[in-house]
């Protein structure tokens, strides 16, 4: 028998579990139907997002195994995250010695990693490289670039992101054109998200100081979606604020609007004085962060999604609900319509906001895949890293 490939994946906060979960299953299948040239999977969870529903709802969901460690690192500055990550992960990697350390998406557990990866000389590979949104504003474009440039091997979902790493001189030798992890887990869900049933999700999760909870029996035939989180959003009383009223007075009068809310975005409705406003309006229906599925399900049905996650607007691409994307730019242009997918940045211009809604309107469903988003990805990956086992010393 080949001695093991021994990977350590990395995750860290809750747009990184969907992307893991079909690592770990296209792993252990290949465990399964290769024997003789095993691969050994330790799964560390670094703490960044620690709350239930941010968090271990997603490994249940999702089947991933319980992580081999948890470095419980919690909320802080990005500076603290990352520095009490890279603490904690050096003796870990010190300890298990592997031969590749996997990080995905741009969180700071993924930018942390990847700096201990490299200064403790393992191989360190990025699934989801090459997305940019050139915006240095963004905590996640930093990490992104860091990871990028210290990586061996570079996962891309798209040929657009491939090119932004050529642009950056990486040697084509290190990208790997394998697909979308992401849409591994969508396909590999939509059969149990279809079962459920869209009044109960809204009514298990919902947040009850909300007085506005008439909600319909089961048929709801025309409902748009919101999640927002990112701090150009959610940071400024009078961007939020505006917002709010843009949403309460606009669309809560056309159809009832499902607003899962991020803790960050809470807290901030809360301390900016916006709270009431948004638990009485009429049809503007609030909820807890949402698991894998019920989320899932809500957009399979959604008219329109008003958004500002990057993961969602690939979703969205997908599924076809036409997105309106609350960013200025984005890392993940092969999701815009100009792409032939669904997505319309309006960043928090309300005309903008406000002309796309309306024009959404008159769309149908319209899914889109772009190359390799087959539900295969995570195979991918596997397949290429195994085709590197060498001797451990
Ligand atoms: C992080 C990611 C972002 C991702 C988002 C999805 C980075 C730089 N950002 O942003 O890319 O889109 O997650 O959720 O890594 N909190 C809780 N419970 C939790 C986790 C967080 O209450 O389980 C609170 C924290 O106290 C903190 C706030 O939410 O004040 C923000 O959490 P943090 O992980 O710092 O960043 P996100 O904004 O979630």
């Amino acid at each position: 028998m080949t001695t093991p490939l021994r990977i350590l994946s990395v995750v860290g906060a809750r747009p990184n579990f969907m992307k893991i979960a079909p690592l770990a299953r296209a792993i252990d299948t290949h465990n399964a139907s290769d024997p003789e040239r095993p691969i050994e999977h330790v799964l560390l969870h670094t703490g960044q997002h620690y709350d239930a529903a941010m968090s271990a709802s997603f490994f249940d969901a999702l089947g991933i195994p319980e992580p081999d460690i948890d470095l419980g690192i919690g909320s802080g500055s990005h500076a603290e995250q990352v520095g009490r990550t890279m603490m904690a992960f050096e003796s870990v990697v010190r300890d298990h010695k592997p031969d590749w350390i996997i990080v995905v998406g741009d969180v700071n557990a993924t930018c942390a990693c990847s700096i201990t990866a490299k200064k403790e000389h393992v191989q360190l590979a990025h699934i989801e490289a090459g997305l940019r949104s050139f915006d240095l504003d963004m905590p996640e474009e930093i990490n992104r670039m860091v990871c990028d440039r210290l990586s061996d091997r570079l996962f891309v979902t798209d040929e657009l992101a491939a090119a932004n790493l050529r642009a950056e001189g990486v040697p084509e030798d290190k990208i790997r054109l394998v697909g979308n992890v992401m849409i591994d887990t969508l396909d590999a869900n939509l059969a149990k998200a279809k079962t459920l049933d869209i009044s109960e999700i809204i009514h298990r999760n919902a947040i009850h100081e909300s007085s506005a909870f008439c909600l319909p029996g089961s048929a709801l035939d025309s409902y748009a979606l919101m999640t927002l989180h990112r701090p150009s959003n959610v940071d400024k009383p009078d961007v939020l604020g505006s917002l709010v009223a843009f949403f309460t007075q606009t669309v809560c009068r056309d159809m009832p609007l499902i607003w899962t809310l991020h803790p960050r975005t809470r807290e901030r409705l809360v301390s900016f004085g916006l709270w009431d406003k948004v638990a009485n309006c009429d049809g503007l229906w609030l909820v807890n962060p949402l698991g894998y599925h019920d989320l899932l399900r809500l957009n399979m049905d959604a008219r329109v999604f008003f958004t500002d996650s990057g993961g969602l607007q690939e979703e969205c691409c997908v599924l076809g609900t036409p997105c309106v994307t609350l960013r200025f730019n984005t890392e993940r242009p092969v999701t815009l319509v100009e792409h032939d997918g669904v997505s319309t940045l309006v960043g928090n211009d309300l005309t903008r906001i406000s002309e796309t809604y309306h024009s959404s309107l008159a769309l149908q469903r319209r899914p889109h895949r772009p190359p390799l988003w087959d539900g295969h990805t995570a195979e991918r990956i596997v397949a290429d890293l195994d085709g590197r086992v060498r001797p451990r010393n």
